[in-house]
């Protein structure tokens, strides 16, 4: 009987499944995310077979060494970034993912909800309303920008930038220019999405630019000073990829300063807190990194985090083995 530890509560009844499976399941007795020490204590307490860890669990050696029975670590989100690959591979410890469809296509509806909202000027005109400041019809009131007829930059085209690509150039009327590592003909041919080289001549075009790449070292930064002076100084930035692929001091100054006309973020370098002072400018939406959070999307993802346990203790390949 495979013993699991699931490092916090997680939406649905997958769970059911394991125990159905014979699995032996132990869920985080603390309400909300576990520290490293409660996480590491609580794997010490049992010869587990199996984690089930979230984005905010740092999976590297002292969990490893607390726990040298884990065979298989199934992170319930797509992102794996929280967990350290080499030393996972080292050791010989599968880790698994849940990427999907669904989940591209509601990251990829948040990156507009984000984008109408923060150019249409939703979240100001909410704050008006409550503040009682509306006093009537006024043509000049709250002006914003039109998507349609915009140059959208996206930086990643994988399946969220896809998705990103065809809403914007279907739904809204709008150009792509992408970048990414590799060229997609597919996007060029379907949506007339155009390929560019590097993400400096993306800033340069875009009059929106939105960031759907991993956390990566060569991803860290990829937002900085210096190209957020290429961007056009009416643009739009939106990330609803991982905190640390921008520079979030030098957002803070570019947009204090008006160098670009807004942003909207739904993750954060220094995730939960946003940089100082963020959250006390009026061009910038803030959410609490959701871009996924749809009731279906939640179930699926349970679904998989369970599906990638009962595989591997099946004996079965791991279809969304990362190492
Ligand atoms: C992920 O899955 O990586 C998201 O950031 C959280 O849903």
């Amino acid at each position: 009987m495979p013993k699991i530890f699931v490092s916090q509560r997680i939406p649905g009844s997958a769970l059911e499944r394991l125990k159905k499976a014979e699995f032996e399941v132990d869920v985080s007795p603390i309400e909300g995310i576990m520290s490293s020490d409660e996480l590491l204590s609580s794997l010490k307490a049992k010869p587990y077979d199996g984690l089930l860890s979230l984005l905010t669990n740092t999976i590297d050696k002292s969990v490893f060494d607390a726990c040298p029975t884990l065979k298989i670590v199934s992170n319930y989100a797509v992102g794996f970034n929280n967990i350290d690959l080499d030393e996972a591979k080292k050791r010989g410890i599968v880790v698994a993912n849940t990427p999907g469809q669904s989940i591209s296509d509601s990251v990829a509806e948040h990156t507009f909800a984000l984008m109408l909202a923060l150019m249409r000027r939703v979240a100001e005109g909410d704050r008006y309303m409550r503040e009682g400041k509306y006093k009537g019809w006024d043509p000049e009131l709250l002006l914003g920008e039109d998507l349609r007829g915009k140059t959208l930059g996206i930086l990643g085209a994988g399946r969220i930038g896809e998705q990103v690509i065809k809403m914007a150039v279907r739904g809204f009327d709008m150009t792509a220019v992408y970048y990414d590592v590799v060229r997609h003909k597919n996007l060029e041919e379907e949506y007339k999405a155009m390929f560019v080289e590097t993400p400096e001549e993306l800033l340069k075009m875009a009059d929106v630019v939105t960031i759907h790449v991993p956390l990566l070292p060569t991803t860290k930064h990829l937002i900085n000073a210096e190209r957020l002076k290429m961007m056009k100084s009416g643009a739009y930035l939106i990330n609803t990829s991982r905190g640390p692929v921008v520079d979030e001091k030098a957002l803070y100054d570019a947009l204090k300063n008006n160098q670009i006309r807004g942003a909207a973020l739904d993750v954060f370098e220094f995730e939960p807190n946003p940089v100082s002072g963020l959250d006390r400018l009026s061009n910038i939406i803030l959410t609490p990194h959701i871009a996924s959070a749809t009731f279906i999307v939640r179930e699926e993802m349970s679904q998989m985090a369970v599906e990638n346990l009962i595989d591997f203790f099946a004996g079965r390949d791991v279809k969304r083995k990362v190492v």
